[in-house]
């Protein structure tokens, strides 16, 4: 396939300036997660964007649902983060953080430990999710081993639960595509709750079910299966995005908390996309009121500016490694671009925003609106779940029988012809909209949801 760009696409001179694409071919950038044949045959190009939206090259301006990929959560177009990251990379556009620092490293992880639910003030940087995700549950064990009990290994995930595509991530990971092609060279040692998506107790919730907090006792099951004295660690999102928004039924996180402590196993939330003020306070941690002992983020740390992931420790975590004669390295893990200083720079512009403009906890005020708008597609044809929390939604739709997944593909891509950008994920139409969503954007992402929604068969 050698499609080519449509030299039209790309009128505005503006954007032709930048447009190296035009008119050469689409084969070389083998694209992520994504059908590669069918996106190169119809591509779907953004070239622009600025506060909630983006514009396609021939100038289409499309609302962004999604934040990006959940990690735009200021809105695009940030000047002060542009700005500030301009400035770092005039200044020191790189220095090692390998027995080397430089300060504003320092200070962004001193401002993220402000920010951080009680205890966890210890934060090692990394460049992704999966890095964070990768990063924490290598913590994990080395945690137990440097505490003497170097038999606690194993580490529980759950099903449906999504931690990124390192090794780690996808081992505690429950999604089979991401799984079945590397089944034989997973993580050893590893095993899986049960996932807390149930349309028949709890369709068209509103925010966390009621059924459910009792899925949490199968962690007890898998103690009793493993010992407790093999397990370092169980790792969940508080809640899923990638598979579809699944939510944790309530006190389902307080639950999974009291039987870690029980048996002194550590609790790891990935905050990948819960982080940085989706559920309505800073971490869902918060929103939950349940503390874990290490927490991953990335995404919404640099308003997806620059890559950046960070891994939150529990003091006492941390303190475990701090033992031995003082010139020994503690842990053999980081990443060149750990806090790279580009990195800090737009993070640290992002907080920044985030507290002038209050934005950590804007999704609490927002969410009776959001959550009615959502609600609203119930009764639309084929949908048979609606899902919201903070601002997150989820609208799913009955499978067309033996085409999994095409539904709700034809209802994403109609949306983005109407000027709305949502995400498909299996049958699911996913919402996580930048946190400065106003209401005229709600309510206009909403009508063409429904009308598109209608129309497809
Ligand atoms: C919960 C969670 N963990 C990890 C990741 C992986 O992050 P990244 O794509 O930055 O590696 C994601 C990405 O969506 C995520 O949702």
């Amino acid at each position: 396939m050698n499609a080519k760009l449509s030299p039209g696409l790309l009128h505005d001179p503006a954007l032709a300036e930048h447009s190296d694409l035009a008119p050469g071919t689409l084969d070389a950038f083998w694209m992520p997660f994504t059908a590669n044949r069918q996106f190169k045959s119809n591509p779907r190009l953004l070239a622009r964007a600025e506060g909630m939206h983006y514009w396609t090259p021939d100038g289409r301006q499309i609302i962004d649902g999604v934040a990006g990929l959940w990690c735009v959560n200021a809105g695009h177009g940030r000047r002060e983060i542009a700005a500030a990251v301009a400035r770092q990379l005039t200044t020191m556009e790189y220095a090692p953080t390998f027995q080397m620092g430089h300060p504003i490293a320092f200070e962004l992880a001193s401002r993220l430990a402000e920010l951080s639910p009680p205890g966890l003030d210890r934060v090692f940087f990394t460049n992704s999710g999966s890095e964070s995700v990768d990063t924490a549950l290598k913590i994990a064990i080395a945690y137990q081993r440097a505490r003497g009990l170097s038999g606690k290994t194993r580490l529980i995930g759950r099903e449906k639960g999504y931690h990124g595509v390192g090794f780690g991530g996808v081992s505690v990971g429950g999604m089979v595509n991401n799984r079945k092609a590397f089944s034989a060279v997973m993580l050893p040692g590893v095993d899986h709750l049960p996932h807390t998506l149930d349309l028949e107790h709890n369709a068209f919730s509103r925010g966390l079910p009621h059924w459910g907090k009792h899925l949490a006792d199968e962690l007890e099951r898998l103690i009793a299966l493993h010992d407790a004295s093999t397990i370092a660690a169980v790792i969940v999102e508080p809640i899923s995005g990638s598979a579809g928004v699944i939510l944790p039924p309530l006190g389902y996180l307080k639950r999974l908390r009291e039987i870690c402590d029980q048996h002194d196993i550590l609790l790891i939330f990935d905050e990948v996309i819960t982080g940085f003020g989706r559920t309505g306070k800073a971490f869902a941690a918060e929103t939950f009121a349940v503390t874990p002992d290490l927490m991953t983020t990335a995404k919404g740390l640099t308003n997806g500016a620059i890559p950046m992931g960070a891994v939150f420790a529990h003091r006492k975590v941390h303190d475990a490694f701090m033992q031995g004669p003082e010139q020994l390295v503690e842990l053999f893990h980081g990443y060149t671009y750990s806090a790279h200083p580009a990195a800090c720079a737009a993070a640290l512009a992002t907080l920044d925003i985030y507290a002038k403009e209050g934005l950590l906890t804007r999704a609490a005020s927002v969410a009776p609106l959001w959550e009615e708008a959502v609600h609203a597609q119930k009764g639309l044809p084929h949908v048979v779940d609606i899902r919201n929390f903070g601002l997150i939604g989820a609208v799913e739709l009955e499978p067309r029988a033996g085409k999994p997944g095409t539904r709700a593909f034809e209802v994403f891509l109609k949306c983005f012809e109407r000027g709305i950008m949502v995400r498909q994920t299996g049958e699911t139409i996913a919402l996580s909209p930048p946190l400065i969503i106003e209401p005229s954007h709600i309510a206009r992402i909403f009508e063409v949801l429904s009308d598109v929604i209608r129309e497809t068969p």
